[in-house]
């Protein structure tokens, strides 16, 4: 097919400036030939987005490079049986946007097995708000509850509640009539984290203890942690007995300092998410579920909607902590 011109968001490397992002028209054929080519319509930002567009070579090792972990449009090309054009469809995680140039320009060139095809019941806008925000925070509940985490066991506690993992998993958390306490920075952001459904909302230094005591007074069932660090060895210490905690994250630190008794005293599970390499089964069941039954009810209300002229900004924001629910890149 002939070559198709777009805009893409590529940052590049340059001596004595470091990485600087611009806005490039680019050719499809400079995209890798993967076998299925996409018009994104919409991407999102994520966590691992800015560190991809800050030069972060463990998220990226070649540049340029045009980041976006999460892309949803219309197949536009495919050499797939399964796949036709005009299909709408979902691509988040894998390679895509790390070493594979990703949502952040208006065409990805994809292998068939990354794709999900869109579900029903939501639109293409929010399968981004949703993104691989809301499919970690799914990922995260299924595990607390695969390991019989119950609503009357009593509270969980969401880290990084006013980010994007973070708000989803107190939406999803709620709406299945879980009580949510929401640990966020931001004080700011306690209405906002109350509409999501979030029963109490508390400060960092709340959960975070500095003590060298292995065990506290237990005062949550289970948790979704995104920070890592202080934030989860603390967490480990006040969970009740047989709770579960979720690590999706690291935004504090990817260090975590404990001692065994947490697991070999209260029976705490440590349970690890990691979205990009989630099965094709599993990916596509989450996300029937996200646009049914798990869906949140206010989506639009946690969307800050970008363009690709934007974009930069809400990059640095996301870098600082400062971003509050979800952005999304509408092309
Ligand atoms: N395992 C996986 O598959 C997976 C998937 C997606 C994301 N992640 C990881 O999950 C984390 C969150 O990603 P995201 O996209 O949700 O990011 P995000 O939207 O930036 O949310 C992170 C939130 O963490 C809090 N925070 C920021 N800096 C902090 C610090 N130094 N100490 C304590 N809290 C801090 C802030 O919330 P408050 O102000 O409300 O505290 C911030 O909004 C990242 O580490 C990301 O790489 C992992």
């Amino acid at each position: 097919m002939d070559e198709i011109l777009y805009k893409a968001l590529t940052v590049s490397e340059e001596p004595g400036k470091g990485f600087i992002s611009s806005i490039e028209n680019k050719s499809t054929e400079s995209l890798p030939q993967n076998g299925t080519l996409i018009n994104v319509l919409y991407s999102s930002l994520n966590y691992k987005d800015a560190l991809s567009a800050s030069g972060n070579k463990g998220v990226t090792k070649l540049y340029p490079h045009t980041p976006g972990i999460d892309a949803a449009g219309i197949v536009t090309n495919t050499n797939s049986n399964h796949y036709k054009s005009g299909d709408e469809v979902i691509v988040t995680g894998y390679d895509l946007g790390m070493n594979t140039s990703g949502g952040f320009g208006q065409y990805i060139n994809v292998p068939e097995e990354w794709i999900v095809p869109k579900p029903k019941g939501i639109t293409l806008e929010e399968s981004m708000i949703l993104g691989t925000a809301g499919f970690t925070a799914a990922l995260a509940v299924q595990l607390l509850i695969r390991n019989n985490q119950k609503e009357l066991d009593g509270p969980i506690l969401v880290t990084g509640a006013s980010g994007g993992v973070g708000s989803l998993s107190v939406a999803i958390l709620s709406l299945l009539g879980f009580e949510v306490i929401a640990c966020s920075g931001k004080p700011e952001a306690e209405s906002y984290l109350k509409m999501l459904g979030a029963a109490k909302v508390i400060g960092r230094e709340e959960v975070i203890d500095n003590s060298d005591r292995a065990l506290l007074r237990s005062r949550w069932a289970g948790a979704i942690d995104t920070v890592g660090g202080n934030m989860l060895s603390s967490i480990l210490k006040s969970c009740k007995p047989h709770g579960n905690i979720a690590v999706c994250g690291n935004v504090s630190s990817p260090l975590l300092s404990t001692t065994v008794f947490p697991f070999i005293l209260n029976g705490v599970n440590l349970l690890g998410v990691n979205s990009a390499t989630t099965p094709m089964h599993l990916r596509k069941a989450t996300w029937e579920k996200l646009s049914s039954t798990w869906k949140p009810g206010n989506l639009h209300e946690i969307k800050i909607v970008t363009t690709i002229n934007d974009l930069r900004t809400w990059i640095d924001e996301i870098l600082i902590g400062k971003v509050q629910g979800r952005v999304v890149l509408k092309h």
